[in-house]
């Protein structure tokens, strides 16, 4: 089955779909984006990535390029129309096609251009790796300083993951003045006893839709939340830890350059939380 697009108004199969050279997501990785995740053919926390994604544009006087109410339609139709049960919709929003490469912003009526897409993932949630955890290395943060801002600029983050492969891990954590900011496309938390510890929002890292909903069910279970910086060190001597986004829910993370945490296996607090993160998310989906 040949995957359907959505391109600037148009639903077209993938090969026929098309953007500008000149597009500005494409000269300036002048965009933002958003990863919406799809159960049972639902989307999971719809509302929190439109909020973000709004501020994204604000923050950076882009142009919305329709209503929420519109990229609800948008996103519901590509599930529709590519059968998607379990998967993603990766959203994109640029500040469109100038007909030329210039430093300075085009001219404000310049269309913003709109892509979206499906990924087909059936069994998203139970994912093997889920049971196993996550080894991670931790790298220099050097990326720039307003990733509160979802930008598709994501070549330090590739890197980094590419760093962490080639030495066979799963990911790396950023870290920055001695202090992990965050994993190259998740949040990072560790747990001691009852306490989840994860740095606080600030420019420094991007404020996760799982994250938000993660800390929100945490506290309701009667977990001690702790807003706070932790360094390498801290981590490798906790009981858990374990990283958010939108793609891997709550994913345990058992070993941190080399060491192992506690047991060596994901932990309780960890599996709790992504069996809570699922439950209530699936209930809300729309
Ligand atoms: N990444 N931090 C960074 C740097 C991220 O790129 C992401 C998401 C997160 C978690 O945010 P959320 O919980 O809203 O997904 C934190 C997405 C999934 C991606 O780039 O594919």
């Amino acid at each position: 089955m040949t995957r359907t697009v959505y391109v600037n108004g148009q639903y077209l199969p993938e090969h026929e779909a098309t953007v500008s050279i000149f597009d500005r997501g494409f000269l300036m990785s002048d965009g933002v984006y958003e990863v919406t995740s799809v159960l049972d053919g639902k989307l999971i926390d719809f509302d929190g990535h439109c909020v973000r994604l709004s501020r994204s544009l604000s923050e950076l006087e882009m142009a919305a390029p329709c209503s929420n109410e519109t990229l609800l339609e948008i996103h519901r139709e590509l599930v529709r129309l590519n059968d998607i049960t379990d998967g993603m919709i990766y959203l994109q929003v640029t500040r469109g096609n100038p007909g030329d490469r210039d430093f300075a912003y085009p001219a404000e009526d310049t269309p913003p251009t709109l892509v979206l897409f499906t990924q087909s993932k059936p069994g998203l949630a139970d994912a093997p790796v889920a049971k196993v955890g996550w080894k991670v290395i931790s790298v220099p943060d050097v990326r720039w300083g307003r990733r509160d801002i979802k930008t598709t600029q994501l070549l330090y983050p590739s890197m980094a993951k590419m760093m962490a492969k080639k030495v066979g891990a799963d990911d790396a954590w950023l870290v920055e003045d001695g202090m992990v900011t965050e994993g190259t496309s998740n949040n990072a938390y560790i747990v001691k006893g009852k306490r989840i510890i994860t740095r606080a929002l600030s420019t420094d890292i991007l404020h996760g839709i799982t994250r938000a909903a993660v800390l929100r069910f945490a506290a309701e279970a009667q977990f001690e939340v702790e807003e706070r910086n932790f360094t390498i060190a801290e981590a490798q001597d906790a009981d858990e830890a374990f990283i958010t986004s939108a793609t891997a829910f709550v994913m345990p993370v058992v070993e941190i350059d080399g060491t192992a945490l506690g047991t060596g296996k994901p932990g309780s607090v960890t599996a709790r939380m992504r069996e809570l993160y699922l439950d209530e998310m699936r209930k809300a989906a729309i």
